[in-house]
């Protein structure tokens, strides 16, 4: 391969197969776009399995019996707490950070006090002990920072309640009906794994060159946060904001589109014809409007999503429900995407720890197109 293979080159890497993996497949039948979970379908994993029981699922390769899922919960209750330095950091960052920034800072910070920060990076037990570490420690790091740039007091976890409840109770001081836990748990899920998207490789290439899984799992976040990628639940809901009302909406999807801009929320690199979580969730927003006696974010997304899906033929993604689902919970806009990186933490670990298990370094080539060579002339001549 070595000298070859520059003229073959793929924008974007579109179609590019850079790895193999065991944890998603998108392919779904015949091609036609899917989403497994190691071989499960996420229209039954959506059913009735709860995040803990996904997360298990991805970093222990199948999903837990009673005993397993027990002890992983236990695990994960007892590494809710993060350290009174990271909580004493939240304090110093200004207030208008981003969520998202935070949480980059402080799954930087919780790498300096994991007890196996020295551990190999390719020790495959202690990244999966990391890795389970880092799922409970994200979701107190996010509701402490959003209780400390509130200037509201902290509220600890509670063991009686599951990885969602217990996040949804850290941020609010309430614990979530019925409905609202099951709807986040559900986007949890949804949003754990997806195949080889952006913010995945960027912490596969990262760990390729033997780096740690916290380093692997900062530049994910980092990726993530783009409009592009994970950065679109945030716009989506800015869409619905503008547009305001069902009868705007063809008006300013028209006006959009003249203007070239992306509606945030629409198309997808794989799914062409369809994001299957989209319709999954689609579905719980209207259960959840429906308990908050309010539909007016579901009669202003009906449109949009007929004019975009009809005038460009982009099907909603998983960020475009999503954005009016933690709207209908009481959550900050910006919290959207920590969130989504918080469900996500378990797919990331998982592929990190699968690249790190089969590692070959990731270097690709660049094709170049700069000045042709030339000779470097004195700097008095220049
Ligand atoms: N709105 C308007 N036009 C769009 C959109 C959109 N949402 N998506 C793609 N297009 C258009 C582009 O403008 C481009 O048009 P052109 O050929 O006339 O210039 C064409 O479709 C192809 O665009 P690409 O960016 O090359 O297509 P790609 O397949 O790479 O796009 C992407 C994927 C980046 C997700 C794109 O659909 C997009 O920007 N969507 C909005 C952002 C978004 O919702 N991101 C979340 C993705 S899902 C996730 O991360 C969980």
């Amino acid at each position: 391969m070595s000298g070859t293979g520059v003229d073959e080159y793929h924008p974007g890497l579109e179609g590019v197969i850079a790895n193999e993996t065991a944890i998603a497949n998108i392919e779904g039948k015949d091609g036609a776009g899917g989403l497994e979970y190691r071989g499960y379908r996420i229209e039954e994993l959506a059913e009735g399995v709860s995040y803990e029981e996904t997360a298990f699922l991805l970093l222990h390769g199948d999903l837990p019996n009673r005993v397993q899922l027990a002890e992983f919960d236990q695990r994960l209750k007892a590494a809710r707490a993060i350290p009174d330095a990271l909580v004493k950091l939240f304090k110093e960052i200004p207030a208008h950070v981003h969520p998202m920034d935070s949480l980059r800072t402080a799954v930087s910070v919780l790498a300096h006090f994991d007890p196996e920060v020295d551990a190999s990076p390719t020790d495959h037990a202690a990244n999966v002990r990391k890795s389970e570490r880092l799922i409970a420690q994200m979701a107190t790091a996010v509701a402490y920072r959003e209780r400390i740039r509130k200037g509201l007091p902290l509220v600890v976890p509670r063991d009686d309640l599951d990885h969602s409840a217990n996040f949804l109770s850290m941020v609010s001081g309430k614990v979530p009906s019925e409905t609202m836990w099951g709807a986040f748990d559900l986007s949890m899920v949804l949003y754990t794994e997806h195949e080889l998207n952006a913010s995945t490789f960027s912490a596969r290439v990262t760990a390729s060159t033997l780096s740690d899984l916290h380093s692997a799992i900062v530049a994910a976040i980092g990726t993530l946060k783009g409009s592009l990628h994970g950065g679109a639940n945030e716009e989506a809901w800015k869409v619905l904001e503008q547009v305001g009302a069902p009868e705007n909406a063809e008006r300013w999807i028209h006006d959009a589109l003249a203007r070239k801009e992306r509606i945030m929320g629409f198309g997808h690199r794989v799914y062409k014809h369809g994001d299957p979580r989209a319709a999954i969730l689609k579905r719980s927003c209207a259960a959840l409007a429906k308990e908050i006696g309010d539909d007016r974010w579901e009669r202003i997304a009906e449109p949009i999503e007929r004019e975009v899906t009809t005038k460009k033929m982009l099907p909603p993604n998983v960020d475009w429900p999503s954005a009016r689902l933690y709207h209908y919970m009481g959550l900050e806009i910006d919290l959207y995407t920590p969130i989504f990186a918080m469900a996500r933490i378990a797919g990331w670990a998982a592929h990190v720890i699968e690249q790190l298990d089969h590692n070959r370094l990731m270097r690709p080539r660049a094709r170049y197109i700069g000045p042709p060579l030339r000779q470097v002339r004195p700097l008095a001549e220049r």
